[in-house]
Order: structure tokens, then C-alpha cells, then sequence
């Protein structure tokens, strides 16, 4: 159930990116949804149907064509409102060390130095990075440097944490480590997140509830509830509960890459 008052709210949100020659695409069409405090809400739906667009608005890095995006009751007009984004890919300045990242957000801020620096630092061990700080992206694993951008993320204590596949480009055992780590972190700090995933095994585990989108432009196809207690742990993934909701929402995505490759 959604209280009364949401602490994210989506309504009749549409955006269109207009190219060169071609008609304007609609690549999201009078969305609307919520997001209560303190929920994990994951969402999941076909390549290109508009995941990371949706985010980028929710984010306030691009403005929408109509509708609104609503936090705590008030709309969101720019990044940086209490929002705190983990990216696709990773997005680390490079020429920063892991410690440097983290302070980036907190620079912006106007956090004096050596505030920021102990802060970042207890972040950086947050993550399991202690004895990393001063490694640059470069020296780090793909895993690892997600952290940072988790660390990153955190560190700002962004009211919303919008997290976009973080864990799409890695293999299978970091994904499933880190999966367990970010539960982790999210019991001991618990924050309103969005987490948008192509892995339905890690949208159940992660999250309260679930949204699956249609293809381009998004529409939501089903809301499942995801009922298990927290905390959450591996063996959870082989019970029969977990295993019909998996199936539940293969039977609508499966709907749609059926209907995709029926047009090709
Ligand atoms: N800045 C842009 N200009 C023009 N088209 C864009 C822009 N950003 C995204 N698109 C288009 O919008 C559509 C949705 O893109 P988006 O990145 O939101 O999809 P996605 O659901 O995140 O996909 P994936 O699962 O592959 O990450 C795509 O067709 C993409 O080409
Ligand atoms: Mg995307």
C-alpha cells in the first residue's frame, strides 16, 4: 500500500527527443506512478523502452515535455534536489582517486575539507573499500568501482537513490556479492530508491515492489508487491514463492520480446 503522501511522485510524465530528420520519438508517454518513503522500488522492462530516460528526469538533468516529477509534494525542477544517481556505466572521474570521487557531490555542497574528507572516508569503508582511497579508477575492478559510485552516491544523503542497472555490466559473482552488500548498506540506512535492472532474479531480491514496463515508450505493464521479509538472503532466490513471481513477470516480458521478434 502507497501512504498517503508519497515521498516521490511521477505524474503524466512525457518526454520526446525530437532528431534531425525523423519524427519526434516518445520515448515516454503520461507516466505516472509513486514511490513511498523509504520503499525499494525496482523497475524492469524491455532494452530502450525508456528506464534511464525516466531516471535522468527524475533526476532533474533533463526536463520533461509535460507532467511532473513531485518529491516530497514539491516538483522537481534541476538536479541535484536531494537525488543521488548511480550510473549504467561507470562514470568515475578518472583522473580522481576513489577517496576524490566520493568527495566530489560533498564539494558541491560547500562541505569544508576536512569534514568532507572523513565523511567520503567512512563511505569508502561503508562499501568494503577501506585501504582503496587512494587508488584512481583505473587501478580498480568494474566491481569495485561501482562501489565508489555507490559511495559516491551515498555520501551526498540523497533523499531518493536512483540506481541505474549498477550492476549490469559486471559478472555474475560481483553482481550477486554486491547485491547482498547494497541490501546491506540499504537495512543499516534505509533511503527511498528506484533500481532499475534487466534481471528479474535481482529486481525480487532487491526490492518491495516491482514495476515492469512495456516496450518504448514505457507503460506500466504490472506492479508486483514483493513480499519477502527483509533481511534477505541468497537461499531466498530457490524457494517456490520467489520462483512464481520470477515467472509472473517473464510471462509479460516474454509477451513483449515475442512481439518484437514477430515484427522483425
Ligand atoms: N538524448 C537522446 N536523444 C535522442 N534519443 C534518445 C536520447 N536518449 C535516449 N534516446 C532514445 O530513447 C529511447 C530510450 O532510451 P533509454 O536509454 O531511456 O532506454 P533504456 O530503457 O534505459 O534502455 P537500456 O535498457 O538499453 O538501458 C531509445 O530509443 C534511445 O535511443
Ligand atoms: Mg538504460
Amino acid at each position: 500500500m502507497i501512504a498517503a503522501s508519497p515521498k516521490l511522485e511521477v505524474r503524466d510524465l512525457t518526454k520526446c527527443f525530437r532528431r534531425a530528420k525523423d519524427e519526434p520519438l516518445r520515448v515516454v508517454d503520461g507516466l505516472s506512478f509513486e514511490v513511498a518513503d523509504l520503499e525499494f522500488l525496482a523497475i524492469i522492462g524491455p532494452s530502450g523502452c525508456g528506464k534511464s530516460t525516466l531516471l535522468r528526469l527524475i533526476d532533474g538533468l533533463i526536463p520533461p515535455d509535460s507532467g511532473a516529477v513531485y518529491l516530497n509534494g514539491k516538483a522537481v525542477t534541476g538536479s541535484g534536489q536531494g537525488r543521488g544517481m548511480v550510473f549504467q556505466s561507470f562514470d568515475l572521474f578518472p583522473w580522481r582517486t576513489a577517496l576524490g570521487n566520493v568527495e566530489f557531490g560533498l564539494e558541491l555542497q560547500g562541505m569544508p575539507p576536512a569534514e568532507r574528507r572523513e565523511a567520503s572516508r567512512s563511505y569508502i569503508a561503508l562499501v568494503g573499500l577501506q585501504g582503496f582511497e587512494d587508488a584512481y579508477p583505473h587501478e580498480l575492478s568494474g566491481g569495485m568501482q561501482q562501489r565508489v559510485g555507490l559511495a559516491r552516491a551515498l555520501a551526498i544523503r540523497p533523499e531518493v537513490l536512483l540506481m541505474d542497472e549498477p550492476f549490469g555490466a559486471l559478472d555474475i559473482q560481483t553482481r550477486d556479492l554486491l547485491q547482498d552488500q547494497l541490501l546491506h548498506i540499504w537495512e543499516r540506512d534505509k533511503k527511498t530508491a528506484i533500481f532499475v535492472t534487466h534481471s528479474i532474479e535481482e529486481a525480487i531480491y532487491l526490492a518491495d515492489r516491482i514495476l515492469v514496463f512495456s516496450k518504448s515508450p514505457a507503460r506500466i505493464e504490472l506492479t508486483m508487491p514483493v513480499p519477502f521479509p527483509r533481511p534477505r538472503s541468497e537461499g531466498l532466490k530457490t524457494s517456490p514463492e520467489f520462483l512464481e513471481i520470477r515467472r509472473s513477470i517473464w510471462q509479460v516480458l516474454k509477451k513483449d520480446a515475442l512481439a518484437e521478434e514477430h515484427l522483425a
